[in-house]
């Protein structure tokens, strides 16, 4: 459940390129910005005047010339002065329009406005003008009709990663002049939607929860948000699978039925289409490239809660009418007894922290969890472990973290649950040798932007089961980073896939105790 990523220094000044690949073997590329500072450019300002103006023409005179400016706007919002408004690239569509923004390093996303008709069996999306558009030259006849302006595009957030974006498909979108001698309508509207729909692929996922937060479920929220549920969400390469798990995430994202687009071969009208979605970084949303005032990754885990509590509630009473019919068969002065215990363990909930450790089994699992767990139990924490698989139900998950104050784990896909946990709570990654830069990404600075209490704990060679099997000075001990920069293979087969943790009980236990005061503390706090 893990996926990693090695450096190379590209030609281009100050553009880093770090490889990586996932689980599904896939190639990852992530280009980053060096120095937090715009791309090619000495003299910043310049630049930025000289693309701003020469945006603005593109946006009145040819919104399709955009895939000119692969480069010239950072997925991180360093073309827009920040201080200001966003303002998307595409904000000024008219109807008849298709605009692509094919700016961002992670994904393209087109914007469409008008008579939108689906046409599942081509794989296509039309858009139908009875203006008069000056832009862009007659592309070509068919069917008696002309297309004005045709563009590809692969609505995944992966644009940077060749092997995934291979196996997504791409659409056509088309706008269309109806000729006059063509009055029938060759493509009737089937079924007609008042509300906008934002079609995207989910044919790169593969079960790994990173994924399908990462580049599916957050970038629908980025994208969809402001939309305030009036949104039909079309699905290229619909997964049932995928449905089931986050029915609960998308219920809150749209009122409306989700359409499976190559099941679905009706045509169906739109006002206004989004086709791919917006993505900003890792596990994150950026509020100053959102529509829709200080709109954060605290308002998608507010959306979160929203999501999972009916289903909790249900849960909850369940339980509750289970343990009145538990104590009803019991004999009166056992069930006084009972009823003593769970009061005892309701009052321990109250006082105690409670910790919950995701736990790994295999390959970077703590050898010593059980030790680990008398450790925590012993400074007070009451602990509870996890051991989540793809098929675990994520509300229950979400339950267990929303009630927690510290989640521990090792690096790896599960860290993404981070995500369930409150804002002013810990988390404490641990770091197995030769993982500093994806742990960090991933799930460390994500954690910190959602206002968790991040506490890395980074292993030390003797913590680590390659310990044994290298020698001291051994580069795979002694220069991760030399290892890691040899390939992704090396990578995967030595530090992912060929470690396991033995924790320094006496030096973890420092971030343990910090943990624990650290919520004491906010406790008496929240107490006043
Ligand atoms: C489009 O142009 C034709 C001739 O060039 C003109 O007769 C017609 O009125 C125009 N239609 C619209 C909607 O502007
Ligand atoms: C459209 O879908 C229906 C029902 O799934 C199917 O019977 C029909 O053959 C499809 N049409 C085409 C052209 O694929
Ligand atoms: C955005 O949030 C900040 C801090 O929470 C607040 O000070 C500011 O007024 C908010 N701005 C808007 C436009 O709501
Ligand atoms: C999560 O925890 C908060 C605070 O304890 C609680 O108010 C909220 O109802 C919980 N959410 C769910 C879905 O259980
Ligand atoms: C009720 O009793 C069953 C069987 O003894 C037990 O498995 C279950 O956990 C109990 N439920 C509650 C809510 O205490
Ligand atoms: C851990 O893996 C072993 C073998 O790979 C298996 O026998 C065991 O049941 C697994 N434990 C858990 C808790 O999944």
């Amino acid at each position: 459940m893990v996926r990693y990523q090695r450096y190379h220094q590209l030609k281009k000044p100050s553009l880093l390129i770090k490889q990586q690949q996932g689980d599904e073997d896939s190639q990852t590329l992530i280009f980053e910005f060096g120095n937090n500072n715009f791309l090619y450019c000495k003299k910043p300002k310049f630049v930025f005047l000289f693309l701003l103006v020469l945006l603005s023409c593109c946006l009145v005179f040819a919104p399709h010339l955009f895939t000119l400016y692969t480069f010239a706007v950072g997925n991180d919002g360093y073309f827009f002065d920040t201080t200001r408004d966003y303002v998307p690239i595409c904000a000024s569509i008219t109807p008849g329009n298709i605009c692509c923004d094919r700016s961002s390093i992670r994904s393209d996303v087109c914007f469409m406005k008008g008579d939108i008709r689906t046409h599942s069996i081509s794989k296509s999306i039309y858009l139908y003008s009875s203006k008069n558009i000056s832009y862009g030259r007659k592309l070509q006849k068919q069917k008696g009709e002309v297309i004005i302006q045709h563009e590809k595009i692969k609505p995944y957030t992966r644009k940077w990663e060749k092997n995934t974006m291979e196996r997504i498909d791409e659409l056509d979108l088309f706008a269309v002049k109806k000729s006059k001698k063509n009055k029938a309508d060759s493509n009737p509207c089937q079924v007609k939607h008042s509300v906008p729909a934002v079609f995207f692929s989910n044919g790169g996922l593969t079960g790994n929860v990173y994924h399908e937060f990462n580049d599916g479920i957050l970038p629908l929220f980025i994208t969809s948000q402001h939309l305030k549920k009036q949104v039909v969400f079309v699905i290229v390469e619909y997964h049932e699978w995928w449905f089931t798990k986050y029915e609960n995430i998308l219920s809150q994202l749209t009122d409306y039925p989700v359409i499976d687009y190559f099941a679905d071969n009706r045509t169906h009208c739109f006002p206004e289409a989004i086709v791919g979605l917006q993505i900003h970084d890792e596990l994150a949303v950026d509020s100053s490239l959102m529509q829709g005032k200080n709109t954060s990754i605290r308002d998608f885990r507010e959306l979160l809660d929203r999501a999972y509590w009916p289903r909790i509630s249900g849960l909850l009473d369940e339980e509750e009418a289970e343990l009145k019919a538990n104590m009803s068969s019991l004999p009166p002065w056992m069930a006084s007894l009972r009823e003593e215990e769970e009061e005892i363990k309701q009052a321990d909930l109250k006082t105690k922290p409670k910790l919950v450790i995701i736990s790994r089994n295999g390959s970077r699992s703590i050898n010593n969890e059980e030790d680990m767990v008398e450790l925590a139990e012993a400074i007070g924490f009451q602990v509870e472990v996890l051991f989540p698989n793809p098929r675990t139900e994520l509300a229950k998950i979400y339950r267990v973290l929303n009630s927690s104050d510290v989640m521990i784990g090792v690096h790896g896909a599960a860290m993404t649950h981070f995500m369930f946990m409150k804002p002013g709570s810990v988390f404490i990654q641990v770091i197995p040798l030769g993982t500093d830069w994806a742990a960090e990404t991933y799930y460390g600075d994500p954690s910190i932007k959602l206002g968790l209490e991040y506490i890395p704990y980074k292993i030390l060679p003797k913590e680590s089961s390659l310990y044994g099997k290298y020698s001291e000075d051994d580069p795979v001990l002694a220069d991760p980073d030399s290892v890691n920069a040899k390939g992704w293979e090396y990578t995967k087969k030595i530090y992912l896939d060929g470690q396991s943790v033995d924790l320094n009980l006496r030096r973890f236990r420092k971030r343990l105790v910090r943990a624990y005061e650290y919520m004491q503390q906010r406790k008496r706090h929240g107490a006043h």
